[in-house]
This record gives C-alpha cells, sequence and structure tokens, in this order.
C-alpha cells in the first residue's frame, strides 16, 4: 500500500481533529446486531452456536426471521470504523450516514469473507494453489475484488496464506498448502489480484492477509489449539508468506485465535509489532479475529475483558472485530494512562491510510448501475469462464493404470455417489454469496458433454448405501465413475476430523462396485489430503477433484472425457493412512532418516512417507527429465539452472517443472529438500525443451533462532523435477 504524500497528509490532518471517541470508534468493526424475536447481541448469538446452546437448524431459523439493527446511530456518532457487509443497498446507506451524517464523515470499511469468490465462487484455496499459476491465482482474485466491490465490500477478509501440514486440520482447505515458496507466491498474486495497480479503481478492495500467525501449525489439527514452535521455524515456513505479502502492498491482517509459544496472536507484541510492523514495516492495520480480543480471558493471558483489551491494543492490534472490547473499554484505559495516547493514534492512522488509499473519501458508494449486476442477474459469462479455467487447471490425476482414463465417449458411465448430483457440495467451504443455479454438478456436466451417462445415488459420504441401486449401476454401466469424498461441512472452520479416510460407508461402497469386477474410477471431492491408502491400492484410477466451484461438473466431465488433459499437482502431501498427520515433504532431517530398518524414524503398522507426495500429479502424457546443468552466473550473484523436459507421450500436455533446495550441512538443521522455484511448460507430444531456473544466491540461506538471516558456505543439493519425490539432483558448493 503505497500512499502519496498529499495522503499521508490528509491521514495525519483527520487525524488532529478527531476526538477520543472518535478515535475509538475507528478501531470498532461492528456487525449487524440480530433483533426481534431473539433478543440478543449478535455475538451472543455466535456464542450460543458456538458452545452448543443453538443448533444450526435454530440458528438459520433465526437469521431467516428476525431483522437487523444496524447500529445507524452508532455510525451517526463517529463510534463506528467498519462493518460487516454483504449488501450493496444498505452499504450505500451506511456509507452515506457515515460520510454524510458524522462529523468528520470518514467512510466506512465494508469487512466480508470473499475467500474464493463471492457470486463466482472458484476452487478453494488448496485446490488452486495445486495449479501452481501465479496469473490465475491473480485473475481469480481480481474477479473476487470486482465483484466485492459491486457489492458494496471493499474489504476482503483474504487472502488465507497459513501453513497447514496436519490434514486433520479442516482449515486446510482455506489456504494453499504445506509449503512457504508456493504460499508466498500465492499471497503476493493474491494480494496483486485484489487490491490492483491503483487501489482508487473502484473494482479493488483492501487484502486482509490471514490468520496472523502460524494458525496452521494447531497442535494435532485441532483447531483454535496452541501452537509451539522455534523463531527458526515461525521465520522460515510460517511467516513467509505475510512478508511476501506485505512487500506486496498487503492493505490490512488478521491475527489469529491461537496462541504461539504461550502467547495469544492478538495479543503478541513480537508478532504484531516487532515482527509485522517494525520489522516488515507494514503500513496498514491488524483486525482481531472474530472475539479474538475477549477470547484471551479464556487463554488464561488477561485477567478480564478490560485488561484484554488494554493488552491488544499496546501490543498492536488495531481493530476489534468482536463484541465491543476497544469500544467498552479503551477510553478510560487511555484517560488512565494503561494505553498511551501514540499507540491509539497509530492504529487510527492505520485504518485512517486504507480508507484514504482506498480512495473511499473520494467514491464512498456503490454505483446505481453496478447494484444489481451480480446479485440478481447470472454470473458475467467472462467470470464463469474463468472459474472453469480455474476449475480444469487444479483438477489432479492420482492414479491412472492402464490408461483407463480418459474414458471412450461410447462407453456407458455409470455415475455413481450423491456428490455426483450435487450442485451445493461443488462449492466447498467458505463460499458465502453464491447462487445454487449457476453451478454445473458432475453429472449435469457430463449430460452437458454428451456423455452415455447414467446416475445412480448408491451412498454418499453421509447415510446408508443403497444395494439396490449399487446392483443396478454395475449392471448397466461399461465403467462406473464414483464421486465420493466429503461434503462441503467437512472442512473448513471448525471442521477438524481425526479420521481422514473417506467419510462414512464410502470405501465400504468402493469394495461393493469393485466386486462386481467393473471398472471403477474414483473421482475425489474434499477441502482435504484424504488418507488414500486402501484406495491407491484397489482403484485403477483416481482423479482428485476438490471443491472446484461453481464450473466442477464441467471440469471433471473435461477430463474424464479426455477433452483435457489433467495439470494440477497436489499443494499438499497425502497420506496413505491416518496417524501419519502432520505429513510435508520439506521436514528436517533426523539423525536416522526414515528408512527399511527398524532403528530409523518411522512406524512399525504405517508407511512414514507420503502416498502423493507434495508437488505430484500425473497427466495423460509422459514428461522425461534429464541433463541437469547447474553454472555460476557471472559475478557470482547467483546460479543458472538447466535441464531437458521432453513430452513422451502421445498428446499435448502442461507440465510443472519444480526446483528444489537442500543445505546440506548447517548451523541448524534444514529440511530435506525446499522449492525454491516452479515453471509451467506445455510441450506437444515428441516435443523437448530447455527449462531454465535463476536461483539468486540471497535465496539461498535460512533466518536462525533469533529471526536473523543467515548465508552460509558450504555444500548444497539442487534437485529438479516433477514432484519434490521425483527429481534429477546435483551438488554444489556455494561461497557467499
Ligand atoms: C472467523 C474466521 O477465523 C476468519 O477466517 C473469518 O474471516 C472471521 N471469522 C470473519 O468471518
Amino acid at each position: 500500500m503505497r500512499l502519496t504524500q498529499e495522503q499521508e497528509r490528509k491521514v495525519e490532518s483527520i487525524l488532529a481533529r478527531m476526538t477520543l471517541e472518535e478515535k475509538i470508534g475507528q478501531t470498532n468493526l461492528e456487525s449487524p446486531s440480530i433483533v426481534g424475536g431473539f433478543d440478543v447481541p449478535f455475538e451472543e448469538l455466535i456464542e450460543m452456536l458456538t458452545d452448543g446452546r443453538l443448533s444450526n437448524e435454530e440458528f438459520g431459523k433465526i437469521m431467516a426471521t428476525s431483522s437487523r439493527d444496524y447500529h445507524e446511530d452508532d455510525i451517526r456518532a463517529g463510534r463506528v470504523g467498519a462493518m460487516m457487509g454483504d449488501d450493496p443497498v444498505k452499504a450505500n446507506e451506511l456509507q452515506k450516514i457515515a460520510v454524510e451524517e458524522s462529523r468528520l464523515g470518514i467512510p466506512l470499511l465494508m469487512g466480508f469473507d470473499v475467500i474464493h469468490g463471492l457470486r463466482t465462487v472458484y476452487p478453494i484455496a488448496i485446490a488452486e494453489a495445486g495449479s501452481f499459476d501465479d496469473d490465475l491465482f491473480e485473475r481469480t482474485a481480481s474477479m473476487a475484488a470486482k465483484e466485492s466491490r459491486a457489492h458494496g465490500i471493499n474489504w476482503n477478509f483474504a487472502p488465507m496464506l497459513d501453513v497447514a501440514r496436519d490434514s486433520r486440520w479442516g482449515r486446510v482447505s482455506e489456504g494453499p498448502g504445506e509449503d512457504p515458496r508456493l504460499g508466498a507466491r500465492f499471497a503476493r498474486a493474491k494480494i496483486r489480484g485484489l487490491q490492483g495497480d491503483t487501489a482508487s479503481d473502484r473494482n479493488y478492495v483492501a487484502a486482509c492477509m490471514k490468520h496472523y500467525v502460524a494458525y496452521g501449525a494447531c497442535e494435532s489439527g485441532r483447531d483454535y489449539n496452541t501452537t509451539m514452535m522455534s523463531t527458526s521455524m515461525l521465520h522460515n515456513v510460517y511467516l513467509e508468506a505475510f512478508r511476501a505479502a506485505v512487500e506486496e502492498g498487503a492493505a490490512s491482517a488478521m491475527a489469529s485465535f491461537n496462541d504461539l509459544n504461550g502467547v495469544p496472536c492478538s495479543v503478541n507484541p513480537y508478532t504484531l509489532r516487532t515482527v509485522l510492523k517494525d520489522g516488515y514495516g507494514m503500513n496498514g492495520f491488524v483486525v482481531s479475529d472474530a472475539n479474538g480480543i475477549k477470547e484471551c480471558v479464556a487463554h488464561g493471558i488477561a485477567a478480564d475483558e478490560e485488561d484484554a483489551g488494554i493488552q491488544a491494543m499496546n501490543a498492536g492490534l488495531d481493530m476489534d472485530m468482536g463484541p465491543h472490547i476497544f469500544k467498552n473499554y479503551l477510553k478510560k484505559a487511555v484517560e488512565e494512562g494503561r494505553v498511551p495516547m501514540e499507540i491509539l493514534d497509530d492504529a487510527v492512522r492505520r485504518i485512517l491510510r486504507v480508507k484514504v488509499w482506498l480512495g473511499l473519501f473520494e467514491n464512498p458508494y456503490v454505483p446505481e448501475e453496478s447494484i444489481r449486476t451480480y446479485a440478481d442477474s447470472n454470473v458475467p459469462e467472462e467470470h464463469s469462464t474463468l472459474a472453469l479455467e480455474a476449475a480444469e487447471k487444479s483438477l489432479v490425476l492420482l492414479k491412472n493404470e492402464d490408461n483407463l482414463l480418459p474414458l471412450d465417449r461410447e462407453q456407458k458411465i455409470s455415475l455413481v455417489g450423491k456428490l455426483a448430483d450435487s450442485r451445493t457440495e461443488i462449492i466447498g467451504a467458505w463460499a458465502m454469496s453464491w447462487q445454487e443455479r449457476d453451478c454445473v454438478s458432475i453429472r449435469e456436466g457430463l449430460e452437458k458433454a454428451g456423455a452415455n451417462v447414467r446416475y445412480f445415488a448408491c451412498g454418499g459420504p453421509e447415510g446408508e448405501l443403497d444395494s439396490e441401486e449399487i446392483r443396478q449401476a454395475a449392471e448397466w454401466g461399461d465403467v462406473i465413475v464414483a464421486v465420493l469424498g466429503e461434503t462441503d461441512a467437512m472442512s473448513g472452520e471448525a471442521s477438524s476430523r481425526a479420521d481422514i479416510t473417506l467419510p462414512g460407508k464410502q470405501r465400504k461402497l468402493l469394495k461393493k462396485l469393485l466386486k462386481t469386477g467393473k471398472k471403477v474410477v474414483l473421482v475425489l471431492m474434499n477441502g482435504r489430503p484424504l488418507a488414500l491408502g486402501w484406495e491407491d491400492q484397489h482403484v485403477p484410477a483416481i482423479l482428485e477433484g476438490w471443491h472446484l466451484g461453481i464450473r466442477m461438473g464441467d471440469a471433471v466431465a473435461a477430463a474424464l472425457l479426455g477433452d483435457l488433459n489433467p495439470e494440477g499437482k497436489v499443494a499438499s502431501s497425502f497420506p496413505a493412512e491416518n496417524g501419519i498427520e502432520p505429513l510435508y515433504y520439506n521436514h528436517p532431517n533426523t539423525g536416522r532418516p526414515g528408512s527399511r530398518s527398524k532403528f530409523t524414524s518411522r512406524y512399525l503398522d504405517a508407511p512414514f512417507e507420503a502416498l502423493y507426495p507434495f508437488g505430484f500429479g500425473l497427466s495423460y502424457t509422459a514428461f522425461s527429465y534429464s541433463g541437469l546443468k547447474v553454472k555460476e552466473e557471472e559475478g557470482g550473484g547467483a546460479f543458472e539452472i538447466t535441464l531437458r523436459l521432453a513430452n513422451t507421450g502421445a498428446r499435448e500436455g502442461t507440465e510443472t517443472v519444480q526446483l528444489y533446495l537442500q543445505d546440506k550441512a548447517a548451523s541448524l538443521v534444514r529440511p530435506v529438500k525446499e522449492l525454491k522455484d516452479y515453471m509451467k511448460v506445455t510441450l506437444k507430444a515428441g516435443e523437448e525443451k530447455t527449462v531454465r531456473f535463476r536461483l539468486s544466491k540471497k535465496d539461498m540461506g535460512f533466518y536462525d533462532n533469533s529471526g536473523k538471516y543467515l548465508l552460509e558456505d558450504g555444500l548444497f543439493k539442487i534437485f529438479a523435477g516433477g514432484s519434490s519425490r521425483d527429481c534429477l539432483e546435483e551438488e554444489i558448493m556455494v561461497k557467499f
């Protein structure tokens, strides 16, 4: 976020005119309260839902029958800095009050969870990350920004940048996977896409990178759980994407729920102030997660809400997304000197900066002509086409024995599994304003593509199997395509699973289908890597479909019928079995690396290696790698790495060539391999190309346990290949 001097002056001049109450008002992110019939504040309603006093169904009913209090009086009085919003008409109304009726006319930020699209939903992040396509990451983000702005949303709670290495964690679905470098490239592209070049253009929004920080390392993959890690691990792995996002200009960040080494991230001066603001120089603001400040009392680090509020503000948290902790307690705390005025001023300055930079003072409203664009009409053609491209590029072919796929168009396909006929489950977690009518189920996709297909539900992630339908499916089809996996509610927030095999009776369903003797293709629809050891052993072809968004059905049909050649890779390693998570390719080595021998780092009863490692994904064609060469550039600042890539199969295909590095001997134990770069290459059948990477020496270091970046001379290994497992390698001596 770059502001001109004039813009900075504007911020200062507003700040200079503000009363203490108005300053505190800017730090308050307000949500509409639910009123009528059930008269409690919205936050309490959420708490009741969270602690089980209210079921999802009851909550839904209340939401449908109640009305909202939008706190117009508070807005008028300057007590609100930002609102949760998703209704452009309402957004304009509230904005008008803020701009025309409040004393200083400061516009509101309107925040919303636009995680992987708003009206047009594209693939969940873990899937999209597997496309390894930075340009795509950026374009889908721009599309989301454009739709957001037309909905009155000017602040997106995205991108989610948590490195996630334990697939039990439900939020694996929301972020770019297990690798910090891929995460950093994803972060940069998303910030560019959301925020654009000129933020004053009405098609862009302020991004909110989250969850800051290390939330993905929650112990045992249980959501909201504690995190413990060394400073070196924090900087090398969990901070990299955030660092990149700040360099790209991220306007805001959201503090995560977890404590990090004993200090909750909402009140953590090291992560908020030392690292993010003073270290990276982030000039935007940090908002808490929902109730995050208040929860510091439950964490046991604050005596009461007031104490939590004071700690949070002093630590560098600038805005409260929760039950009015700043609003209720900051005034007295500032007056008594427990929160210095300079700290409050710093928070307000950061919030105002985002508003000025976004151009909200000049363009506070959603223009009349765009208000109805997405809510009432169809998804614009170009957005739908982009959603299709994203879905196509995110599909991953995991197994294809005897080239069972693609299917012959004439074959009779028995399509099995309740997920195959669903328009709602293809969307995935955290999709908020989409319309069912825009979606294409897998069944519809196959029908549209002219496949000879008949649908038999047979069973799904929940409920019983239907033996009669299974019998009919086996009898009718030449081949069975079983669409199995997770419902959208099985991943996302508060959706950790201890057992990450196919849920319910779906493995049993597969067994029954296989027993019929018909060939079975497994199409997966899921929000996390699943433990697929059994499936890999028994099912001849497996296509990973994730939750691919509104055009999932078209993309899957195209892949099954061979109209497209899959090119996606997995952005997170898949285990063979439960019990071996966390699992990630770039782990530090042990003194006894896992092997066949008993006294090594392994399990007696399960493989220690990934079934499908990070970066893995097949194609309908085949690629071969040869001739890896590493040469130091003249001047000695970088290495040039070249290799030959050949398409040795029978059709055109796209490969993601990956470059990895290992520091063989360093002052701290380093990962066995870490991704440094990647490149997508499209080759015609029989075509061959030289692929060239440039690895800067500056990129060959690591952070130590004081957070200092070190470049240490010595032996390194360079790897290049089509996955983190299958690589050519070459050792080099490096002098910095
Ligand atoms: C809680 C989630 O952790 C966060 O990702 C989300 O942005 C906020 N709630 C607001 O909905």
